[in-house]
Formats: C-alpha cells, sequence, structure tokens
C-alpha cells in the first residue's frame, strides 16, 4: 500500500529521522558517561492524519504490516509499540492526541544494530510535533523516544540512539554527555570518512546479555562507592574489583575516557587507534562482540586507507564501522567485505551500507 492509498490522499503532516552510528563509547550511556556518534544517511519517514473513525491504524510499508486498536485501547507489540508508546507519553505531558493514522517506511537496515527503532521513535515525535504544534525541543523529544522504547517495547535502553536520531548529523560527531545531556557537534578527524559494513548476522542474545551487562556495571559502580561508572577516578579501585565487575568497569572507563581524548581534536590516525582499542575492549572486557564482527572489524583494518574499525552498537550481531582516508573509502569498503563473506562460514551475506551504494543513493534523502 502506498501513503496516497492509506490517507485517501495526501497526510497532513510529516516528519523524518535517522539512525545513528557509534564511533567511540559503547556501553558506557547506562553509567552516565560520554559517547560519539553520527547519524546515519539512511532515515526513517513518518507521515501521519487525524483519523475519523475513533481507531488509530499503524501502517509499516517496510514489515507490510498493519495495527488497528481503539482510541483508549493499546497496540500488539511489534513496530506499532514504538508509535503508541510516543503518543501516549506525549498525551501524559498533557497535549491532546487525536486518534490518527500513521505511515512509516524506512531504509534503515532494521536489525543491523543502526537504531531504526530510535529512527522510528524520534520520526514519529517529529511528525506529531509538526501536526500538534507543541514546543518540546530536540533533547526532551529524544527522552520521550528513549521512554517509549523502554516502557513500551521494554528495551531497558540507555539515552544514545534517541539522541543521536534526534540531534545528530551524518557528518559530524555528537559528543554526548549521558548524565547531564551536554551534546555538542564535532568535526571527524580531516580528511576522513566513515565506512559501516553489516555482518548479515542478527543480533542474538543482545537483549538478555545487555540487561546482564546493565546489572554488573551497577554493581561494580556500588562496590566502588560511586553512583555510576563515569565517577571512577581510581583506576587501581577497578582492578581489584572481582571478575567479571573488573574488566566490565575497565571497559567503561577506558571508553570513557577514548570519548573524551577523541574530542579534543585529534589526527585520524591517533582517532582510528582508539576505534581498535574501543574494539579489543568490547571484545575482551566487554565480552559483547561475537567472530564475525571481529573478522569484519579485522578485514576493515587490512585495508589500505583505513586507520581503525570496530563493531558498533550493542554488540552480538550487527555491524562494523571503520575510519578510512576519503579517497580509499569506496575501495576499502568493497574489498572488506568481500575479504569477510570468503572468510565466513555458511555463505554470511554482509552489506556495505556506508558509503551508501550507487544504486541506493536516490533513496536517500535526509530532512
Ligand atoms: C543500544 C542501546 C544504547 C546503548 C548501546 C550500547 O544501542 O539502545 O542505549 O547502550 O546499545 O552503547
Amino acid at each position: 500500500m502506498n501513503a496516497e492509498l492509506f490517507f485517501g490522499g495526501a497526510p497532513e503532516a510529516s516528519a523524518s529521522a535517522p539512525g545513528r552510528v557509534n564511533l567511540l563509547g559503547e556501553h558506557t550511556d547506562y553509567n552516565d558517561g560520554y559517547m560519539l556518534p553520527v547519524a546515519t544517511p539512511q532515515c526513517t519517514q513518518v507521515a501521519l492524519s487525524r483519523s475519523n473513525d475513533g481507531h488509530f491504524h499503524f501502517y509499516s510499508t517496510t514489515l507490510d504490516s498493519h495495527v488497528t486498536f481503539a482510541h483508549d485501547g493499546s497496540a500488539p507489540a511489534g513496530f506499532g509499540s514504538y508509535i503508541e508508546g510516543c503518543i501516549r507519553l506525549v498525551q501524559a505531558r498533557g497535549v491532546e492526541v487525536p486518534p490518527l493514522r500513521v505511515f512509516c517506511q524506512t531504509n534503515l537496515a532494521v536489525g543491523s544494530g543502526l537504531s531504526s527503532s530510535a529512527a522510528l521513535e524520534v520520526a514519529t515525535l517529529r511528525a506529531l510535533r509538526n501536526l500538534l504544534g507543541f514546543d518540546f525541543d530536540d533533547v526532551v523529544l529524544a527522552q520521550i523516544a528513549q521512554r517509549a522504547e523502554i516502557e513500551f517495547a521494554h528495551v531497558h535502553c540507555g539515552i544514545m540512539d534517541q539522541m543521536a536520531s534526534s540531534l545528530a548529523d551524518p557528518d559530524t560527531m555528537l559528543f554526548i554527555d549521558a548524565r547531564t545531556l551536554e551534546h555538542r557537534l564535532v568535526p571527524l578527524p580531516a580528511g576522513t570518512s566513515l565506512i559501516v559494513i553489516d555482518t548479515g548476522v542478527a543480533r542474538k542474545l543482545a537483549g538478555s546479555k545487555y540487561n546482564e551487562r546493565r546489572s554488573e556495571c551497577q554493581e561494580a559502580a556500588r562496590l566502588l562507592g560511586v553512583k555510576a561508572l563515569r565517577d571512577v577516578t581510581d583506576l587501581d579501585a577497578v582492578e581489584a574489583l572481582p571478575e567479571p565487575m573488573r574488566r566490565r568497569a575497565r571497559h567503561v572507563v577506558s571508553d570513557d575516557l577514548r570519548v573524551l581524548e577523541a574530542i579534543e581534536g585529534i589526527d585520524g590516525v591517533r582517532f582510528g587507534e582508539l576505534m581498535n582499542q574501543c574494539h579489543f575492549s568490547l571484545r575482551d572486557d566487554y565480552e559483547v562482540s561475537i567472530p564475525e564482527l571481529d573478522v569484519l572489524a579485522q578485514a576493515l583494518r587490512d585495508q589500505e586507507g583505513v586507520l581503525g574499525a570496530r563493531m558498533t552498537g550493542a554488540g552480538f550481531g550487527g555491524a562494523c564501522v571503520a575510519l578510512c582516508r576519503t579517497e580509499f573509502a569506496d575501495q576499502a569498503a568493497t574489498a572488506a567485505l568481500a575479504v569477510y563473506e570468503q572468510q565466513s562460514q555458511d555463505g554470511i551475506k554482509g552489506r556495505i551500507l556506508i558509503p551508501v551504494p550507487s544504486e541506493e543513493k536516490g533513496n536517500h534523502e535526509y530532512h
């Protein structure tokens, strides 16, 4: 179904929002720490109009799925929960929201760890803001989007993905302090571009392991007598923690330091080293990598022009990101993908997401 059929004409309002690729500061947001994502060029679009039958109707072209429920009912689990969560939380802030018809589509690879859920939430909230004229700013939008994910999709995430979707650009990093929500744009090192390749491995175990890591970090903070791992100043005390808290805390504390170094305006070579260190720390200390992410990150590092590479996002599948000298980005991406597919078992197929393949370029408008 297309939007015109769904609305019986043009929608009353629309908006879009990107996903995110995190460059440094992974699993630091729920430890009140620092991170450095960029927005994806791919985005999710949401269009909406008032419904005239007293029901909510949500349609996703990407999933070819239609859900309907009464104004005082609730959406079944699935993409509708993210949209409903945004609507209910806007209502909870005193905004009157009528029953709506909501149409969404995305060219973000769902399941590749680039946070298509945050993109859906932020695009929904932007479209609601356009329709209803409320004046929540982009940080408040990110906070509502995070609540929607936690309370309605039951994913106990931090704030990074929603902050990035709401405030980041595709070509500039967004420094975020998860405790204060201070944020600012920071340029990529001169002469560099990003490569992002999906491993093609769906994120198994991601949910349960994510919650386990969160609790381990809380336990580490408790043992260290700090509010959150962001407050750790005594690295010897971290080394004295029992396992696995010692290694979990060591990752978080070291990744916070990497972000703080990276925003000082370091060159691409040093930035690439920090990305490699981040990967090894996620692999060995935080234990959220899988062999496919390790193989792909190494295949990227082996290419001419690549300065550093790492898994990005929560882990257990998803994508790798590399920093590359701009003139080598296209050829390095193609060569790394070929090496990865050759070395992977079971005929796994990866996919280059950035640089956006030329045949997909027309579909990637960013509003
Ligand atoms: C997921 C969560 C984020 C963040 C990352 C790991 O993407 O949604 O809040 O914790 O994992 O850095």
